[in-house]
């Protein structure tokens, strides 16, 4: 049984891993500046987090990775990075499930180059070694594929231990799938976890680990498309503050609020503390004229006694500051700031998507930019 210094260990490594995951394939996508439209590799660079995050639908990679070829070509270049996306390991949150989701839509990836590559899962999942080794052989010879989804593919190369789903959010056990593919996994144990039972479990396990005070909740995110809400009240039997097992949990599914009160990260294991570390374009900010478009951070004990800039750099550097200046944010937290912060200045973007990437990077995808309803004139950056 694990001690509870090493559960909460676990837990927060557990938490770490799946956010580095998100960022693999960024700077790939972003290095292909070269080809496409200017401003296209940089913005499918910022979308690239988002479709990795645990609460993504599990096709949108693929969608991702098709795009990127409808955008930037068919160099061997650019396929070479849009098969890395295919090949990319999404998040699956362990408090709310224990194998990951993979998508069961026969036509993604549409890019024939895409098709027949099967992605990596976490090393955590039985069975992983199989698939782990598989992804890396598809890249360089891809399995056969001829109207097999990624997740058929991957059952009929014997890894089954997932969840289906499909472009419309709806999900199955591995088990139906493999029955539906001609008999690829015949005899193969199969998985037939629920959600909700693995929901039941991860309880189970918080809460066999002795007495504590601590009441966190997992985080429905990596079930979000599924209707068992995987939504559950766990102990955590530690003596750590109830941010950092908050942390640890990674609790709250889109836009739940954390201890603080405060609207949460999505992604797993970031707490902002007292803060939303989410940053606006407007125009006419601080007298300037309502042509003029400059960046500021929303949030305004995070914005205080900082100047809104045109230079978004100026204004990630001051929210990442303020993390540990007044947000009593945690480590993970802090540390998703730096590696957002490079996320920007690699894209050398300054513009509304700009804002929007680094929104998404850390979590906080789809918040209002102009949350002042400033006037925006022929808005750069809007396609
Ligand atoms: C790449 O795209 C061009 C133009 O769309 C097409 O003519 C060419 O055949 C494609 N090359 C490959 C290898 O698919
Ligand atoms: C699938 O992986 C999970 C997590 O490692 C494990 O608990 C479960 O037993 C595995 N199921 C199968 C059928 O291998």
């Amino acid at each position: 049984m694990y001690s509870k210094i090493a559960l909460l260990a676990t837990l927060l490594a557990a938490a770490e891993a799946r956010f580095n995951q998100e960022q693999a394939v960024a700077p790939l996508i972003q290095a292909l500046s070269s080809f496409g439209q200017p401003g296209q590799a940089a913005t499918l660079a910022g979308a690239s987090p988002g479709v990795l995050l645990a609460g993504a639908n599990a096709c949108a990679k693929l969608q991702l990775a098709d795009k990127i070829v409808a955008e930037l070509g068919n160099d061997t270049q650019v396929i070479a990075v849009a098969q890395k996306v295919v090949a990319a390991e999404k998040n699956f949150n362990p408090f709310a499930v224990s194998i990951p989701s993979i998508c069961s839509d026969a036509t993604l990836p549409a890019t024939a180059e895409l098709r027949g590559i099967v992605p990596l899962v976490d090393p955590a999942v039985t069975g992983s070694d199989v698939e782990n080794a598989n992804s890396a052989k598809s890249l360089t010879a891809p399995f056969s594929a001829d109207g097999l989804s990624v997740a058929e593919v991957m059952i009929a190369q014997g890894f089954s231990n997932f969840t289906l789903q499909g472009l419309d959010g709806s999900t199955s056990a591995a088990a139906a799938g493999a029955a539906n593919s001609a008999g690829a996994a015949a005899g193969t144990d199969v998985a037939a976890t629920t959600t909700a039972a693995a929901a039941a479990a991860a309880t189970t396990a918080a809460t066999s680990c002795g007495g504590g005070t601590i009441t966190v909740t997992a985080s429905a995110a990596a079930a979000a498309a599924t209707a068992a809400t995987a939504a559950t009240a766990a102990t955590a039997a530690t003596a750590a503050t109830a941010t950092e097992a908050a942390a640890a949990a990674g609790t709250g599914a889109a836009g739940a609020d954390n201890a603080n009160g405060v609207q949460q990260s999505t992604i797993q294991g970031l707490d902002f503390g007292l803060c939303v570390p989410t940053m606006k374009f407007e125009a006419g900010l601080d007298g300037r004229p309502d042509t003029e478009f400059t960046f500021q951070a929303i949030d305004p004990l995070v914005n205080k006694g900082q100047e809104e800039a045109l230079n978004p750099n100026i204004i990630t550097n001051r929210i990442c500051d303020q993390l540990t200046n007044v947000c009593e944010a945690n480590q993970a937290a802090k540390d998703a700031c730096t590696a957002a912060k490079a996320q920007i200045q690699a894209l050398g973007t300054k513009d509304v998507t700009t804002a929007d990437a680094w929104n998404t990077a850390l979590g906080f995808a789809g918040t209002n930019t102009n949350p002042d309803n400033a006037p925006q004139p022929g808005l750069v950056g809007h396609t």
